[in-house]
């Protein structure tokens, strides 16, 4: 009997738990941020939204001066920490090729570090329950080497004179920059008379980005104004008002002004 219970009760669940804590240790210690690695890895901060991804990358004093949306360029073949966090509900950082996932959670940062052994593109994915339009909740991930990712950034730092100030960019100083950043775009063209304080993804550099409305949409010629128009149908629940009482003209130039915006 007490062969038993000394067998059963202490020996097996001792010899399990060792067993599983040395396999979980070395897993745990690579998620860990910082002291492993010999360099000062890349930092790169991760919020989540309802239902999208903020992407910002510090600048020379450590604050975020490169800011996207939706699309993660990241460095290959080196570790790079992913600080992340939220800013409604729990969401999930979860970019299932490179590793394990992170909760964000709204309030505070956590870390986890990741490598992209070589270039490449990764699908990334919300991965936690976050309302209706969770799964619609898409990050294309792509790792550049070194060089190319240094100048993807700069061309993203380099000031915007090129923006152009007519009519289209009048109506999204109207109807939208309340809510959405441009790098460079002109304070007097925002109208800011919106009832709701919502923040929308930074749209600096929309016209170099992979898809719309976090991988709902492929980006294509015409396929911001054909979003602006019928984004409530095509990712039902979304944060941004429709747009019934604008002419459909008019989110078509807007539309055809933002593919513009690229580095
Ligand atoms: Cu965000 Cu699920």
């Amino acid at each position: 009997m007490l062969r038993w219970v000394l067998g059963g009760g202490v020996l097996l669940p001792v010899l399990s738990i060792v067993a599983l804590l040395i396999f979980a240790a070395p897993t745990g210690r690579g998620m860990l941020p910082l002291p492993l690695a010999t360099t000062d890895p890349e930092r790169i901060e991760v919020i989540g939204h309802q239902w999208w991804w903020e992407v910002r990358y510090p600048g020379e004093e450590g604050e975020p001066d490169v800011v996207t949306a939706n699309r993660l360029v990241m460095p290959a073949g080196e570790p790079v920490d992913f600080r992340v966090t939220s800013e409604d509900v729990i969401h999930a950082f979860w970019i299932p090729r490179l590793g394990g996932k992170r909760d964000m959670v709204p309030g505070r940062f956590s870390t986890i570090r990741l490598e992209a052994d070589a270039p490449g593109v990764f699908g990334g994915q919300c991965a936690e329950f976050c309302g209706a339009q969770h799964t619609g909740m898409q990050l294309h991930v792509e790792a550049l080497e070194r060089d190319d990712y240094d100048a993807w950034l700069d061309e993203r730092r380099a000031p915007r004179e090129s923006i152009e100030k007519g009519d289209a960019a009048r109506a999204f100083g109207e109807h939208c920059a309340a809510c959405h950043r441009v790098a460079g775009f002109p304070d007097e063209l925002v109208v800011d008379d919106t009832e709701h304080d919502i923040k929308g993804p930074d749209l600096s550099d929309i016209g170099s980005r992979p898809t719309l409305g976090a991988g709902v949409l492929p980006m294509e010629e015409g396929a911001i104004a054909y979003w602006l128009q019928f984004h409530q149908m095509l990712k039902p629940g979304n944060r941004m008002p429709p747009h019934n009482h604008i002419e459909t003209e008019t989110l078509q130039d807007i539309g055809a002004w933002l593919e513009t915006l690229a580095p």
